[in-house]
């Protein structure tokens, strides 16, 4: 990666301001140490103390971790709760009147829903879900924009002990539908559509084409009218409007305890080969790693305001959207729209008006709108903030520095927050008033997590080499399994070389302060904006239209996205060339949008007679990347086949 250079030679040191580190809740490195060694000292006592801590339990655990099954560790396994009790009613009645959500929309009206409401509606929405039929351990997936209901939804589901599967609304109808399948839901909670940057989006039109491409599972459509004027009763299935979902239903419902290994919810997320992988996350081991980290790496206060602007669709709108802000009962806000509209001022507008005081990012809405400049953000009056956090992939310095001076003032310390979708949870991460920052380094790794870097056979590697990043023990918000698929989770995550370690799927290195540097996948996935794709899953794409024979794809640097997707492809019949090959191109991208989601689109599309491969038919996708910066190929390529078809892809033929 071109940023790693500018990464690798940052050392400026951020000490936590004496100001921040008095109030903070771990306000010493001292204190951070002595979590570090308590956990060293008694690694599951220390987790029991914490889960008690956080989490309120019906039925108090008495075992803490059971690891007789390893990897399939279980966590507090005798222990019953329930995560929308934990959110809501604990909050009640002390926190009714506190305002639990506020929510601004495309357009900039906004609505405040307080606890109490938060409560009435999730109640409300979990027995119009029983109505339908929806038991403890159904499947529900949810289809629905970055809105407050999308909240509420998820909570109805963790009300009646539904395991929820939030589909992000930018995936097309192709990807909805495997994911409905892979689940077997029984039941689909969407909206009609959604305004992003004053523009119409319709979700409920992909769930209609999903349905009639086949889902045998789904018995009713649950529909939100949110934009109106979109027709209902369009799709195979029985379907009712939220609104006649929740008609008549009382506003209160009885909240079913669930055991602590109970499935909160499956998320999917790519991987390496090409069917994404259904992410199984535990309820209450879950719990105890999101509201432990909101407290400790958000430092979050009753008095913050906090915004976290990743959507419902990711691991980050789970965690750190619905569940971890709210089992702390403190204010968040949720914005349905871009950061660009109706300027790119939208967000520091946003942060002024609702005195947002902890704010959480993806650092390339960080490098999209520094390009906009300084003059932007220092229109408006970021003083509210007190605390910045970063997620998705590494931060290069620069972005780094702009948002601490120009976004931060220079008072608030940056968290950048290193987790993953299996991880459940912040892993690596520093905590504000207790350690130093450097830019570009997610710094430590949070105590009870035990993180390292090693080679191929799990030794440690000397400082400053890379290397594995893994984890060497279970940790209570860890992966349960892979939806169907208990191999596929043991084969990827804890695989034979490494004895019994959690291997992340990133390289890192650490430095002579321990510090870990994040350096990239080392498996084939691009992070596009901060979102993971698998390589294969687009190459799937791509060989699955009619007229292309074979696809490769690869990450390219981008200096706002992180890094972009570049494709080569060879199509049946003749190389097309010039507007043929434009054509081409254009048909290719909107089909990738429509088997994916437009985010998964190849920036640039470059066709050949064939691909670079090995004598045994593996494409060299090392050369591939190398071409796709405009690199001309280095290292060995005496073992190729087809030495020429370089010149071809390179476009000098
Ligand atoms: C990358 C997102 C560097 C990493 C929460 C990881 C990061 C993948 C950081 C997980 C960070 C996430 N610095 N890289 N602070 N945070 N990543 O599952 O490659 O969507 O493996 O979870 O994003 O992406 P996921």
């Amino acid at each position: 990666m071109d940023n790693l250079e500018s990464i690798l030679s940052e050392n400026r040191v951020f000490s936590p301001a004496p100001e921040f580190s008095e109030r903070a809740r771990i306000g010493s490195r001292a204190a951070f140490d002595e979590l570090v060694a308590e956990a060293e000292r008694d690694f599951e006592g220390f987790w029991a103390r914490l889960a008690r801590e956080f989490v309120t339990w019906d039925t108090p655990f008495t075992q803490t971790l059971d690891d007789s099954n390893a990897p399939f560790f279980k966590w507090f396994a005798d222990g019953k709760l329930n995560v929308s009790a934990n959110c809501i009613d604990r909050h009640l009645p002390a926190k009714a009147d506190k305002t639990a959500i506020i929510g601004e929309s495309d357009d900039g009206s906004v609505t405040h829903i307080s606890y109490q409401e938060l409560h009435d509606r999730v109640a409300k929405f979990a027995n119009a879900l029983k109505a339908q039929g929806i038991e403890k351990g159904d499947r529900v997936v949810i289809y629905l924009p970055m809105i407050p209901d999308a909240t509420v939804a998820m909570l109805a589901c963790a009300r009646i002990g539904a395991i929820h599967s939030v589909v992000f609304g930018g995936f097309s109808a192709e990807a909805l539908r495997d994911r409905i399948n892979d689940t077997e839901a029984k039941l689909v909670i969407t909206a009609d559509g959604n305004m992003r940057g004053g523009k119409k989006v319709i979700l409920k039109g992909q769930v209609d084409k999903a349905l009639e491409h086949g889902c045998p599972s789904v018995e009713a459509v649950i529909m939100l009218e949110h934009i109106g004027g979109v027709a209902t009763g369009t799709s195979s299935v029985k379907e009712l409007t939220w609104a006649e979902a929740i008609d008549g239903q009382p506003a209160e419902c009885e909240p079913v305890m669930v055991e602590a290994e109970h499935p909160l919810f499956i998320l999917y997320t790519s991987g390496s080969t090409g069917k994404p992988k259904g992410i199984v996350h535990s309820s209450g081991g879950y719990l105890v790693n999101a509201a432990m980290t909101s407290s400790w790496v958000f430092d979050l206060n009753d008095d913050d305001v906090y915004w976290c602007t990743a959507d419902v669709g990711w691991i980050t709108g789970h965690t750190y959207v619905t569940y971890g802000p709210l089992a702390l009962g403190v204010t968040q806000v949720i914005f349905e729209g871009v950061p660009t509209y109706p300027d790119g001022g939208r967000f520091w507008d946003m942060v002024e008006r609702h005195k947002v005081s902890v704010f959480y990012t993806a650092p390339t809405a960080i490098r999209a709108l520094m390009k906009l400049g300084d003059e932007v953000p220092n229109k408006y009056d970021l003083s509210s903030l007190r605390l910045l956090g970063t997620v998705g992939e590494p931060i290069n310095p620069e972005a780094w520095v702009w948002y601490h001076q120009v976004i931060g003032g220079g008072r608030c310390p940056i968290t950048d927050t290193w987790w993953q979708t299996e991880t459940g949870a912040h892993a690596i991460a520093p905590i504000p008033g207790a350690i130093d920052l450097v830019p570009g380094s997610c710094t430590l790794p949070l105590p009870g997590i035990i993180a390292d870097v090693v080679d191929d056979h799990g030794h440690s590697v000397p400082t400053e080499s890379g290397g594995n990043l893994v984890i060497k023990k279970p940790w209570p918000s860890m992966l349960r399994t892979i939806w169907g698929d208990d191999e596929r989770f043991q084969r990827t995550y804890f695989p034979d070389n490494l004895p019994g370690y959690y291997l992340a799927g990133d390289s890192a290195r650490r430095d002579q302060d321990g510090y870990i540097w994040i350096m990239g996948r080392i498996d084939d996935v691009i992070n596009v904006s901060g979102h993971r794709l698998g390589t294969m899953e687009v190459e799937s794409a791509l060989v699955a239209h009619p007229e292309v024979a074979e696809a490769a794809v690869v990450g390219r640097p981008h200096d706002v996205k992180g890094e972009s997707i570049v494709a080569f492809v060879v199509v049946k019949g003749d190389r097309p060339q010039g507007e043929a090959a434009e054509a081409m191109v254009k048909t290719l991208r909107d089909w990738v949008a429509e088997q994916i989601g437009p985010i998964a689109k190849p920036e640039e599309i470059r066709f050949g007679d064939n691909l670079p491969k090995t004598r045994s038919g593996k494409i060299m996708r090392r050369l591939l990347r190398g071409i796709a910066k405009g690199e001309p190929p280095e290292g060995d390529t005496s073992t190729l086949e087809n030495p020429a078809i370089l010149e071809q892809l390179m476009g000098n033929d």
